[in-house]
């Protein structure tokens, strides 16, 4: 995959501060890059594509606009909001209700960091995707400046502070908890567990919205934790 322009990451970045104010804009943006780097491997038109961890559906319906059969699995139904896409299933991602080998791409943006056991969600993934398949997983890792999530970047200073000072600087009960529904994974114990399997092939780890150097900054020991920001790996489901 070539590497993105500096401009396209500028342009996430903005929608992204003003997340809280226009999330339809913020999400559309995403969900329309992250098909991009789908179909930067392979054309959507006409295959399966489960989204596992879709939240409102935003790229269920980025890949169906494209042409895809999308399906969305998300296990909160206060996450898929008021209108989500059609025939969206109330589903875990470590147990979804599909056969082996159905779906041509299996999809996760930024669901990772939310689940305690990612190797065992990533083999869920391979299991219904078809040998040769490909797989998008992508993650905010604990030590990126955005690790702690509403109340990054303090989570530096440790996740109880953190936290607490979030709840008396702004007066709201903050979304995450860790240990609860947020987790510190690592970019390198990732990119190591999933190296050592042998159902999938690596095609590509990268950061996810770097504009430049996204794969080089993930190979630096200790750099990576902080600057990858957030890891993508597109991984193929091996025969
Ligand atoms: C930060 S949101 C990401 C939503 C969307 N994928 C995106 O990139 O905007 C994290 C999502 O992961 C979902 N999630 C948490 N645990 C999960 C699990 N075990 N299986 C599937 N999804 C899970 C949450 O319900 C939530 O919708």
């Amino acid at each position: 995959m070539k590497d993105p322009s500096l401009r396209r990451s500028a342009t996430l970045f903005r929608a992204f501060l003003r997340e809280q104010q226009e999330p339809e804009r913020c999400y559309t943006l995403l969900a329309r890059d992250a098909a991009d780097q789908v179909e930067a491997y392979v054309p959507v038109k006409d295959r399966v594509v489960v989204d596992i961890g879709g939240g409102g559906g935003y790229f269920t319906e980025e890949f169906r606009r494209r042409g895809a059969q999308s399906f969305l699995f998300e296990p909160d139904p206060a996450e898929l909001g008021a209108k989500p896409p059609e025939g969206a299933v109330v589903a875990d991602g470590y147990l979804l209700p599909l056969a082996d080998g159905v779906a041509d791409v299996t999809f996760s943006s930024n669901v990772l960091e939310h689940v305690d056991d990612p190797q065992t969600f990533l083999s869920e993934m391979v299991r219904v995707t078809r040998p040769g398949g490909l797989i998008y997983v992508s993650f905010t890792n604990w030590l990126s400046p955005w690790g702690g999530h509403e109340w990054a970047p303090w989570h530096y200073l440790g996740a109880e502070r953190a936290r607490a000072r979030y709840e008396r600087r702004t007066g709201k009960a903050a979304k995450h908890t860790l240990g609860e529904n947020l987790f510190v994974h690592h970019v390198g114990a990732t990119l190591r567990q999933v190296r050592g399997r042998d159902d999938v092939e690596i095609v590509s780890a990268r950061s996810r919205y770097w504009p430049f150097l996204a794969g080089a900054i993930t190979k630096v020991p200790g750099v990576r934790e902080i600057a990858t920001w957030n890891l993508l790996l597109i991984l193929r489901r091996c025969p």
